[in-house]
């Protein structure tokens, strides 16, 4: 594809990173990757891909001749004249941003009226304001900022680059923000270009309105439970306006994951830096602590007290198609369930390495079968799909008890049934209305 596309540099092969510069490799631009972690840029020129993500690893290789890796930016800049800035930007203490891998590039960079800082990391409203004073104050005026966000997600990234929902680039009106929209145009997404006080709100306040209707759906899968209502029904039903739309309207036990527990607090943060009370994302956040935390009480409830339980958590990683456990709801479960005296097995096709570090005095099975052997209960905590295909039946055959807690939502309530087992979902009526 595209001879003679723009080559480009990424600074951070994290995991937008990679994503950004295979998925230019793949429009056609030579893409000069930098990474100040030497093991990992050694991995990535062997080939190995220090990530799981679906697609990413056929990208590279397939365009393996257009990607170079180094720790060193020098051949970046020789090259390129728009280094895509991909570092982390994890919370501090104070729920503000860490901007100290951001600001280290920012000073790494030279004096130049040819170069341009595209941000694809996460960060507050302001940050380019500040960026441009900090190039003015160190004689780099000349250097262009633009800001470019990423709003794909984890498990389809590759998918949601090549296809994105739109393209928001915020900048100066010069020829770096040109450069910028000429790179994706191949992409025909709807494009947004304003200024980057603007451009920056706009990736933050996406992010906290999703995690917003998470918490929402959540709420009303409570309130469900209450009146004996089905959550899955009534999400259908709300979905299908258009003003609100389907999508996010999964109730479960909670988000996690690296991006939407940083971006809410962050927007709060900032909120509240600038006096300003952001009421609605306390609640969004508080109603996520407990939406972690309610399986415990659904257990109670069928096995009384938990002392000297056998809990099986099915799925570890926040979601399905990633080995991300950032903010995992198994987490906090997994810490409740052994606080209250439970034993707790552990599975996940993919996420036991990261769990590992996280995880301790918990039993990893090295399949679904195994986990359950001798569970009291059994809990869906991440809904990949091999776990909605068991074979209930055998489940129920290695299984001490017969609970098994839908924490997604995603099982076949009347299979499981079927097979002798208790179905508790969240936020769903009784089995009548599930076996309709
Ligand atoms: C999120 C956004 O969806 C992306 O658009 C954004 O680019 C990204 O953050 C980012 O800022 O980098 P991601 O964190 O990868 O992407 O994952 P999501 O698919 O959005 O899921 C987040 C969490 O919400 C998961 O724990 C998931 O289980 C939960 N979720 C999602 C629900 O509980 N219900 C839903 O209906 C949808």
């Amino acid at each position: 594809m595209g001879q003679g596309r723009e080559p480009i540099g990424v600074i951070g092969t994290g995991y937008v990173g990679l994503v950004t510069a295979a998925g230019f490799a793949e429009l056609g631009s030579d893409v000069f990757c930098v990474d100040i972690d030497a093991e990992k840029i050694a991995g990535l020129r062997a080939g190995e891909i220090p990530i799981y993500e679906p697609g990413l690893a056929e990208l590279v290789t397939a365009n393996r001749e257009r990607l170079r890796f180094s720790t060193d930016i020098a051949d970046a800049l020789e090259h390129a004249r728009l280094l895509f800035v991909a570092v982390g930007t994890p919370p501090t203490y104070s729920g503000d941003a860490d901007l100290s891998a951001v600001l280290a590039v920012v000073n790494a960079m030279p004096a130049s009226d040819d170069h341009a800082l595209v941000m694809k990391s996460t960060v507050p409203a302001g940050t380019g304001r500040a960026i441009k004073r900090i190039f003015a104050e160190q004689g780099k005026a000349g250097f262009r900022y633009v800001s470019c966000p990423e709003f794909l997600k984890e498990g389809s990234a590759v998918k949601d680059f090549l296809n994105p929902d739109r393209v928001v680039v915020g900048d100066d009106g010069d020829w770096a923000g040109d450069a910028v929209v000429e790179l994706y145009a191949p992409l025909e997404a709807p494009l947004v270009r304003t200024d980057t006080a603007s451009q920056e709100m706009v990736k933050l306040a996406s992010n906290a309105f999703l995690a917003t209707k998470i918490s929402f759906i959540n709420e009303i899968a409570n309130v469900c439970e209450e009146t004996g209502a089905d959550v899955i029904e009534v999400a259908k039903g709300m979905g299908l306006d258009d003003r609100i739309g389907s999508k996010f309207l999964q109730a479960g036990i909670g988000f996690g994951g690296s991006c939407f527990p940083k971006d809410v607090n962050a927007l709060k943060q900032l909120a509240g830096n600038s006096g300003y009370h952001f009421q609605l994302l306390n609640a969004v956040i508080e109603v996520n602590e407990l939406q972690k935390r309610r399986v415990v009480g659904k257990l109670q409830k069928h096995l009384g007290s938990l002392v000297g339980t056998t809990i099986c958590l099915l799925g570890l990683a926040f979601k399905p198609n990633t080995d991300d456990m950032r903010d995992a709801s198994s987490l906090v479960l997994s810490a409740r369930l052994q606080a209250d005296g439970a034993s707790v097995r552990l599975y996940d096709p993919v996420a036991e390495e990261e769990a590992r570090e996280l995880i301790r005095g918990a039993h990893f099975s090295d399949d679904a079968l195994d986990a359950v052997q001798g569970a009291d209960a059994v809990v869906l905590v991440t809904e990949w799909d091999e776990f909605l295909s068991l074979d209930w039946a055998q489940v129920a055959e290695r299984m001490a008890g017969t609970v098994v807690i839908d924490g997604r939502n995603a099982l076949d309530a009347v299979a499981v049934t079927a097979a002798g087992l208790t179905y508790e979902g969240i936020g769903r009526g009784s089995l009548a209305s599930l076996t309709r």
